[in-house]
């Protein structure tokens, strides 16, 4: 940390695989990472140096270097995986990265990181879990109410231990996880803050491990040690398979946990999971993530989660031994146990109710403005002993005013709390979570919007995007976008939080990735989810159409569905640069590749198609072979492209020359001699331009087809899932951003502004989900939340906004600054890649087009600067051939290109509206350099 007072170049951002501050890390060698500011144009790394420490739980032990990467010179390195000595299980480092740039200036950051169990061996605890036998049946359901008697739905359980302490600890951690899922208390507090822990993952192959500081929990003396199991995705109802209804993988939820306690003496003492535990029935009399929860204060034990001595026996308050059993030791086994990768779903947002209304004498409708995923927070007042409150989640009203719940099939989403001896009592239930914007509460005769919240609870992905905008409607899509990932991120990628689904649908994941990535970063939760993808794979190599795998749902990946075990490894090491995830991933890439080819050896992908869900509720219909084997060239390219990052030489000219053997199987098969695509749809071309299928000289007349099928559309969209991701780019790329915008705009289905004009807050499943002619769609299939077809966010950012990386660069080191102002009169987007801030904002006024761009250090950006006289460019004021940092790259109609190196530029022009408007935008196609899509670098 020594040299210049102020430093051109600092590190900031500084994250352990992929995390801040993680604790519990499992890799034995994670990637550490940082991000680079500078306030001057031009700053660079020229080298830096990474030591890491471990820090002793007592001080007085001192810290001890365990790796020194020394001075290392290299301008584009922002992570260096770890190499130093072995890291020590439950040990917390700290970290230090130091970078010197090009003026030998240096400036340091530091953070830590701290390991889990790194391993089997290193646990004791044993699954414990309740007597099966003392479980209680569920109230017989009342008129109207819930089946409850075909639900099968169980008590969630309690379960505790007290202990002893000498002293209070000088660090105390809970290592905890569940066959279901768990919530942890010690002394009366709740333990961490992770929802629905430890998440979904394929039980029978992997379960994850939280862990949690509860060093300020633990105190001198007595203690106690609780927690509350329920069924979750282990035992509950998940998905939609009628010929399986919950219990995919267990009966009964089991919780395993180990308190390790460290004093200020050297001693260590661990609590763990065992026959020594009490356990009992909860009051929560079942908790199901599609049913609902139901809570009954008649049955609450006080004082459950605290030392006996914690409460008096008068008050009601102290902890009673009645119908407390010993746990039941249901196994010892650790060989799946492993560290959660993802950062946790947690509560984390609280919404206001909008409004309140009374609907009857005790029924009122809230209204919480906006769609999501979540649960409320109840405060109940005027309760009577045994009372039932029924609260019923939707995302819509019908047409007289109350819920509309037809949609979430056999989802109850209900709620319930029933009363104790209190008047009062604030319900939130605990393991469920709804998707909706309206909540109905029954049996309460008074109401305010003070009394509810909407709870808005997701994986903590944080934020890494923003864009902003003059259209208020594509302000309104942007935000339903953000809306439709927060709702979708729960535990996995799921096509929609609300009905009887909620499954990690793979094609969906991978055609909004790109968006998701833009928005947050979604780096460790992608990295949880493709174990999940990776261990669904079939032996014979085929991925699946959900992960986790679920028995019952098709299991052989569709084209598109399948295909994103190539596709979204691909895209998270382009936007983050870390090659792990291409390495973990490219057997079973190639193995997916490998099952495709072996069945499909004439190489147009007919047969094994798993249930062929083609353009998914696309208004057109793209031949299915089409669609395949667009996509089997795809998933060769990219895993050659893989390869070859990898320096799998071998396996990247193998997969090259298959890759190049389909596209020309598919231009022989589906592509005439004048550039039509079979079938001659808007996806079909959109396939083919994307993925680079066509020919050389069929690319112009395939683009200028597109854009003639679109305009011909309206312009419009006949689009579904497969093809909507790829409109706007490849319209942009075909030089006619003005169609994009266009669609942008359109406001009758299908589009994306008919949604947001009928009061969506969240991307709809469908183009027509409702109309006013038709109504609500068949509710047999129809979410309002979504994301698929929100697929569109990426161009906001890239084509908007101007905000996106070039072709063939990863890790922002090569950013493409390109804006589409179309007809509005501004925008500008941030995005915090994983090299620094990158940002863009237009502005045009008085015929004059400003546009800011900040490149990160180590970064350099080809800006396309809009000018409606491109040699009239300037930058900071001066003619931009004088800029210092500009590289004048040459003119296209409408924009001057240039090469900037990393800092701050402003550049402005003539506002290239009315020269764009002269030009007939078709003719772009024919000029210039052509499209350039990733797949031709
Ligand atoms: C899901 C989709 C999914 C599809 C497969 C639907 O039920 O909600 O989003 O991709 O099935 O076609």
């Amino acid at each position: 940390m020594s040299g210049d007072p102020t430093p051109a170049l600092a590190p900031h951002g500084l994250r352990c695989a992929h995390l801040a501050e993680p604790l519990g890390i499992g890799d034995p060698a994670p990637l550490l990472a940082w991000r680079l500011s500078s306030s001057r144009r031009g700053a660079a790394q020229a080298r830096y140096r990474v030591r890491v420490w471990t820090v002793p739980a007592r001080p007085a032990e001192g810290e001890e270097q365990v790796w020194d990467t020394g001075e290392v010179a290299d301008p584009d390195a922002v992570s260096v995986r770890y190499a130093g000595a072995p890291l020590r299980p439950r040990t917390r480092y700290r970290w230090e990265v130091a970078v010197t740039g090009a003026d030998g200036a240096t400036a340091a950051a530091a953070s830590w990181f701290e390991t889990g169990m790194l391993g089997p061996a290193e646990w004791r605890a044993s699954w414990i879990t309740h007597d099966t036998g003392d479980l209680d049946v569920v109230d017989a359901p009342e008129e109207g109410e819930l089946a409850l008697a075909d639900h099968g739905l169980q008590p969630a359980i309690r379960l505790r231990r007290a202990f002893r302490t000498a002293a209070a600890p000088v660090r105390a951690r809970l290592y905890v996880t569940a066959r279901g899922l768990y919530e942890m208390r010690l002394n009366g507090r709740r333990a961490g803050d992770a929802e629905l822990a430890p998440g979904w993952t394929d039980y029978r192959d992997r379960v994850d491990y939280q862990v949690y500081d509860v060093t300020a929990l633990v105190t001198a003396g007595e203690n106690v040690l609780a927690g509350t199991l329920a069924d979750g995705w282990w035992s509950g109802f998940v998905g939609f398979d009628p010929r399986r209804l919950g219990a995919h993988y267990g009966d009964f939820p089991e919780l395993l946990a180990e308190l390790h306690l460290d004093y200020a003496d050297g001693a260590h003492e661990v609590v763990a999971t065992g026959g020594d535990w009490l356990t009992r029935r909860s009051p929560v009399r079942y908790a199901d993530l599609l049913k609902g929860e139901c809570h009954d204060l008649r049955r609450e034990t006080p004082g459950w989660d605290r030392p006996a001595s914690g409460g008096t026996a008068s008050s009601g308050t102290a902890f009673s031994g009645t119908g407390w059993l010993p746990a039941q030791v249901t196994g010892t086994d650790h060989g799946l146990l492993t560290a959660a990768v993802a950062p946790p779903v947690r509560a984390v947002e609280e919404l206001p109710a909008r409004a309140v209304t009374r609907t009857g004498a005790d029924r009122h409708l809230v209204d919480f403005g906006q769609n999501f995923a979540g649960r409320v927070r109840l405060h109940a007042r005027g309760l009577t002993p045994g009372a039932r409150v029924v609260i019923r989640h939707a995302e819509a009203l019908d047409d007289d005013g109350g819920l509309y719940t037809d949609n979430l099939r056999t989802a109850d989403a209900t709620d319930v709390l029933i009363a104790g001896d209190d008047p009062e009592a604030v319900f939130e239930p605990r393991f469920t979570y709804h998707g909706f914007r309206y909540a109905e509460v029954t049996g309460l005769a008074e109401l305010d919007a003070a009394d509810i919240t909407g709870v808005v609870l997701h994986n903590d992905t944080p934020w890494a995007g923003e864009f902003a905008c003059s259209d208020p409607d594509v302000e309104r899509l942007y935000q339903a976008i953000r809306w439709g990932q927060r709702s979708n991120f729960v535990s996995v990628p799921t096509d929609c939080p609300q009905r009887d689904e909620r499954l990690g649908w793979l094609a969906d994941a991978q055609v909004f990735l790109p968006t998701a990535c833009l928005n947050a970063d979604v780096a460790a939760f992608f990295a949880g989810w493709l174990r999940e993808v990776r261990g669904a794979q079939s032996p014979g190599g085929a991925f699946p159409n959900v992960a986790p795998r679920l028995a019952g749902v098709a299991d052989e990946g569709a084209p598109g569905w399948g295909d994103a075990g190539v596709i979204v490894p691909w895209h998270l090491y382009r936007v983050y640069g870390d090659e792990r995830f291409l390495a973990d991933n490219l057997d079973a890439m190639r193995a997916w590749v490998d099952h495709v080819h072996r069945h499909n050896p004439d190489l147009v992908w007919r047969h094994r198609v798993g249930p062929h869900f083609a353009d998914w509720l696309a208004p057109e219909p793209t031949p299915r072979e089409v669609v395949a084997t667009a996509y089997f060239a795809r998933s060769a390219g990219l895993t050659a492209r893989a390869a070859g990052v990898l320096g799998r030489r071998d396996a990247e000219e193998r997969y090259g020359a298959l890759a190049r053997d389909v596209r020309a199987a598919f231009a022989e098969h589906f592509v005439t001699p004048d550039g039509r695509v079979a079938g001659d749809t808007q996806t079909g071309y959109l396939l083919a331009l994307a993925f680079g299928l066509l020919p050389e000289g069929l690319v112009r007349p395939a683009a200028h087809r597109l854009a003639e099928l679109v305009e011909a559309a309206g312009p419009g969209i006949t689009t579904g899932f497969l093809g909507v991701g790829l409109l706007a780019p490849v319209l942009d790329e075909c030089g006619r951003p003005d169609l994009a915008h266009a669609l942008l705009r359109r406001t009758d289905p299908p589009s994306w502004l008919h949604p947001l004009r009928h009061g969506a807050t969240t991307i709809w499943e469908r183009w027509d989900g409702y109309t006013e002619e038709r109504g609500f769609q068949a509710a047999a299939m129809n979410s309002f939340n979504h994301y698929a077809l929100g697929s569109i966010g990426e161009w906001l950012y890239q084509g908007v906004a101007g905000l996106g990386q070039a072709p063939g660069s990863a890790g922002y080191r090569e950013l493409l600054i390109r804006p589409r102002p179309g007809e509005l009169d501004w925008a500008r987007a941030a995005y915090e890649s994983v090299r620094g801030t990158v940002r863009t904002a237009w502005a045009r006024a008085d015929g004059e087009l400003r546009l800011e761009v900040a490149v990160p250090p180590g970064a350099t950006a080809i800006v396309h600067v809009p000018a409606g006289d491109p040699g009239g460019v300037r930058e900071g004021g001066v003619p931009v051939a004088e800029a210092a940092g500009v590289e004048v790259l040459g003119t296209e109609p409408g924009a001057l290109r240039c090469r900037v190196s990393s800092g701050d530029y402003r550049f402005t022009a003539a506002d290239p509206a009315a020269a764009l408007r002269a030009a007939a935008p078709a003719a772009h196609i024919h000029r210039g350099a052509g499209p350039r899509f990733e797949e031709d670098t």
